[in-house]
Order: structure tokens, then sequence, then C-alpha cells
């Protein structure tokens, strides 16, 4: 099971800006348990309570080099209105083609890796379609919007060393706010 403790955080920026790579298929049994463990740990911290009493942060993506492995895959689990959860176990991913509109987190971007709040805007696209593998080596072709489309261009970020904050223009952190719709 992973803890809060095994995720690096901005501490650790050595690893964190590594580059990971591509994934070779059949996944090892190891990362196959690390996935599902990945899945667990962002659905708990999704529940308040347990996310409360275990003082841990809710979180809805986390990529293998946040828990210092440099391999080309993340997991996201975000919980929807009707509490079930929208997963997804992406390896090897790559952007096929993205919407010209652009869209960024209102309330700010956030990271399990980035312990402290950092304001401004992380411009994003609002659709992206985007190409992985499964764990099983299925490929797979999705388009994804919105917050999930944010998620998977954070995560994807992680594989090649980018944090959100690399993204936030550090003189005018809500620069072109104007040119972006607000999720
Ligand atoms: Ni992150």
């Amino acid at each position: 099971m992973i803890k809060e403790c095994d995720i690096l955080t901005e501490k650790d920026a050595k690893t964190l800006r590594e580059v990971s790579k591509d994934v070779i298929f059949p996944l090892s049994e190891e990362d196959i348990l690390k996935i599902n463990d990945m899945i667990m740990y962002l659905r708990l911290s999704q529940d308040e309570e347990y996310a409360e009493k275990n003082n841990i942060r809710a979180g809805m993506g986390l990529a293998a080099i946040q828990l210092g492995i440099k391999k080309r895959f993340f997991v996201i689990s975000y919980k929807k209105e009707d509490g079930t959860f929208e997963e997804y176990k992406v390896i090897n991913p790559k952007i096929l083609s993205h919407s010209e509109e652009e869209i960024y987190v209102e309330e700010g971007e956030g990271c399990l890796s980035v312990t402290r709040y950092v304001e401004g805007i992380v411009p994003r696209y609002a659709r992206i379609t985007v190409e992985y593998y499964d764990e099983f080596g299925n490929k797979q072709t999705k388009r994804v919007r919105e917050e999930i489309a944010v998620a998977f261009q954070h995560e994807i970020d992680h594989l090649n060393g980018i944090l959100f904050t690399d993204k936030i223009d550090k003189k005018n952190p809500f620069k072109n706010q104007e040119n972006m719709r607000a999720i």
C-alpha cells in the first residue's frame, strides 16, 4: 500500500525532473501491483473521512515518477458527482491532437508532489486525443475533455519531468487569462 510519505515532493527535484522511460510489455507483476496501488491511493484520498483521519490530500492523478519509478505510466481516478470513479491506467501515452481552445483550473491546479499553494494560471487544452496502452498492452485511443483532459496533460508533463508550477508565468501568473476558459 502506498503511503503519503512515499510520494516525492519538490525537495526530491532531482528525480521528479527526470524524463521517464517507455515501458516494455508485458508489464512486470510489480508494475501491475503498483498501478493498482496507485488507483487505490487516489480513491482513498478522495474519501473525505479517510483523508481527514489519515491527514492526506485529495488527488486525482499520480505518475510513477512521483514514487521514484522512472517509467512512463500514470493513473487517474476522478470521483464523479454520483460517487463513482472514472479511472484510467495509462502507459506510454502520446497526445495525437488537441483543441484550439484552452482552459485552466480556476481554483488553481494541484499536485501531490507540490505541497504549497501556487497561484496562477496553468494553460491546458480543453480537449485532447490521446493514444496509450492499458496494463494488458492493448492500444487505446481516447478523446478526453475538461478535468480529465487537464489531468492527462498534467500527468504526461510528469513523465517529462515537468511540474505544473513551471507553466505559470512568473512575472504575471494570470497572463492571457482572458483568452482561456475557467473550469
Ligand atoms: Ni502532479
